[in-house]
Parts: structure tokens; C-alpha cells; sequence
């Protein structure tokens, strides 16, 4: 397949780059490159013949109709958006923009180029969106696609304004839509404002590492190469108009996540152990969602998709990962705001 990827010089989208080059697919990397983005994360296949790279905003309808019209897409997936909670609490008008005009302005462009071409019933559209839209739960039950929207911070409600838009275009103008909702990732490339980098990068430097409020907010954390291949295969198997909830199957506190990193530090980087001497509670972040969990019955019974990795696994990849790639992140720390405490309204 021909695919436009937006967003793929961030965390998620580059994985979805590399795996969808590696069996086949040719991707056109839609980005603005903005200071989450490092084209770094796509080196690896940057000069294979399948991929190809256009600096674009997704607001920008001229640049989308001329993306559009030179790669003839069979599909569109759509990752592009402000992505940190804690930036949304201190300037939620790049959320609003990017991730609810930003979403309007591309959907209108595939419309247009999916009805020049004849409207075919294989084009997709396919939204990539969060579990945050559903809200925060007790200590027990799970989000399935049924559950109704709650979004409470402004990065979740972006994503859930950019869902229903998706859902509208679908219903209203027939544009061949599936959307994906997932729970928090974590890998190889993830930007260093996010929290598994940062306790890394943290417990490396022997500097405090921060955990919001008492570190039992409960997370269902997937890692981001089994997220990429979740991604292809509803892209490519999922039913038409569907959205389909992605989890990891991996529930686990912020305080233990942090604790396990520090314990697989004190096996690898010896140097500072016991890290978890490091661990500093930090004032909560306002309307900081208590528990996510997804149910992931859907994707698993239609799709036949399930994580290949536990979260014990992924994590000691990712691990290896940052204390293999070191000029990566270090190359990374002098952008705006990473390593500040942000979001404390
Ligand atoms: N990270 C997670 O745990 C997680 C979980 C579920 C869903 N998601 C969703 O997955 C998608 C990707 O998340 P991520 O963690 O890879 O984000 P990211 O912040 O790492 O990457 C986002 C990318 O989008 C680009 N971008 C931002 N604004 C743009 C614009 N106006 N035009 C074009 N490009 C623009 C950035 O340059 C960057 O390369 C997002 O839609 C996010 O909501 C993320």
C-alpha cells in the first residue's frame, strides 16, 4: 500500500514508518517538525526508495492538496498532534490547532482527493488516538469502545474534539474512516519530556527523579513496536467505520514503572544504585487521571491481535535502548522545556 503517515518524525509515528517500510509499504512522512519531532527516529530507512519526506503542517490545506495529489494515497494514517498532557495545561491553543483544525484541515484534503479519484471504497482514513478520551476510572473496570467520552485534560479533549470529527466525516460524507484508541506507550525513541525517558535520563545523571502526587496513578503501558503493528493490522484488517481500543495487557503504577526502571539501572549502569534513593514526590498534576485500563476484547477476537511483549520485556529494551543511543537524547535535552517541570497551572 501507498501510505501517508503524519506525524512520523515523532515517537509513535516513526515506529509505524520503520515496520510499515520493512514489510513492504511505500510511506510518504507528513511532519511539520516541530520540537518533538527528530528525523533522526526514520534514519534508518530514509534512503530505502519506499520512503519519502514532506515538511508539512497539517493546517496548511494548499501543502496537504499538493501531498495529495503528487502521492495518490490508498491511505492516510494520521498520527500528527501536540501529544504532552503537562504542555496542554500550559498552552492549550497549539492543541486546539493542530489537533482539532489540524485533524478538519487534512480530513477535508482526503475528502477532496478521495472524491476526485472516484471515492473508492478501499481508501482509509485511519485516526490514531489516546485512551484519555475516555477519562479516568476507579480501581476497577476497563474502557471499551463503547465507553462514553470524558476527556479531562486539554490534550485529551483536542483528541476526543479530533475523534468525532473523524466519526463525522465517516457518517456524514461516507469517507472510509477506522479509528484506534491506545493506552500510554513507551520505546526506543520516545522524546525526553515523556515519563519513562525522564526517569532514565533522571536516575543517569544521579539527579532527582520526579513522581507526581504518590505515584499511584495506574497506567496500561504497550510498547510502541507492538503499537506500530497493532496500527497495520487494523489499518489493513479492521472493519470500516470501526474503532478498536490498543493495550498493552500491562497495568502498573507510576511508582512501580519507576521502580523498575531504577532496578534494571542498578543491573546495567551499576554506577549510582541503588537508583531508586533518587525517587522525589513532586506536586500532582491538576486533574491527574487516576487509573486507565483498556478491554481489549475487540482487536483481540476480530483482529486476532494481541502485544507481543510484557512490559518487563519492553522495558529492558528500552533500557538498553537509551543507554546504547546516548547522542540521541543528549542531542535532544537542549529543546525548549525538556528536563523543566511543566504543567503545574
Ligand atoms: N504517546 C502515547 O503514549 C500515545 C498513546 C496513544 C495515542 N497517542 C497518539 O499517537 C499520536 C502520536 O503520538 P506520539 O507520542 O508519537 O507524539 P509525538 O509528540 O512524539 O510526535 C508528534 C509528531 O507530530 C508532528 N506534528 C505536530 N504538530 C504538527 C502539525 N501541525 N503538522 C504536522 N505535523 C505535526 C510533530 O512534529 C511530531 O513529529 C498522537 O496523535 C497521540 O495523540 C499517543
Amino acid at each position: 500500500m501507498k501510505l501517508l503517515v503524519t506525524g512520523a518524525a515523532g515517537f509513535i509515528g516513526s515506529a509505524v514508518v520503520r515496520l510499515a517500510i520493512a514489510k513492504g509499504h511505500s510511506v510518504v512522512n507528513l511532519d511539520a517538525l516541530t520540537y518533538a519531532a527528530c528525523l533522526e527516529n526514520v534514519a534508518s530507512v530514509a534512503d530505502s526508495p519506499l520512503y519519502a519526506f514532506e515538511k508539512a503542517d497539517i493546517c496548511d490545506r494548499e501543502a496537504l492538496d499538493r501531498i495529495f495529489a503528487t502521492y495518490k494515497p490508498d491511505a492516510v494514517m494520521h498520527l500528527a498532534a501536540e501529544s504532552h498532557v503537562d504542555r496542554s495545561i500550559d498552552g492549550p491553543g497549539a492543541f486546539i490547532q493542530t489537533n482539532v483544525t489540524g485533524t478538519y484541515t487534512l480530513l477535508e484534503a482526503a475528502r477532496a482527493y478521495w472524491q476526485g479519484v472516484g471515492k473508492p471504497d478501499e481508501f482509509r482514513f485511519h485516526h490514531i488516538s489516546t485512551d484519555e478520551v475516555y477519562g479516568s476510572l476507579g480501581p476497577t473496570g476497563q474502557f471499551t469502545e463503547d465507553t462514553p467520552y470524558d476527556p479531562r485534560s486539554p490534550y485529551s479533549a483536542s483528541k476526543a474534539a479530533s475523534d468525532h470529527l473523524v466519526r463525522a466525516w465517516g457518517e456524514t460524507y461516507g469517507l472510509p474512516i477506522v479509528l484506534t484508541n491506545c493506552s500510554n506507550n513507551y520505546g526506543p525513541y520516545h522524546f525526553p519530556e515523556k515519563l519513562v525517558p525522564v526517569v532514565i535520563l533522571k536516575a543517569l545523571a544521579g539527579e532527582p527523579i520526579p513522581v507526581y502526587g504518590d505515584g499511584a496513578n495506574v497506567r496500561d503501558w504497550l510498547f510502541v513496536e507492538d503499537h506500530a503493528d497493532a496500527l497495520l493490522t487494523v489499518l489493513t484488517k479492521g472493519t470500516l467505520g470501526r474503532s478498536y481500543n490498543i493495550g498493552g495487557e500491562n497495568e502498573v503504577s507510576n511508582l512501580e514503572l519507576v521502580k523498575m526502571i531504577c532496578a534494571l539501572l542498578d543491573d546495567r549502569h551499576p554506577k549510582g544504585a541503588p537508583h531508586a534513593d533518587l525517587i522525589t514526590f513532586v506536586a500532582d498534576r491538576p486533574g491527574h487521571d487516576q487509573r486507565y485500563a483498556i478491554d481489549p476484547t475487540r482487536i483481540r477476537t476480530e483482529l486476532g491481535w494481541r502485544p507481543s511483549v510484557t512490559v518487563e520485556e519492553g522495558l529492558a529494551r528500552t533500557v538498553d535502548w537509551y543507554l546504547e543511543n546516548k547522542d540521541w537524547w543528549r542531542a535532544l535535552q537542549n529543546r525548549q522545556g525538556v528536563g523543566e517541570r511543566l504543567g503545574k497551572a
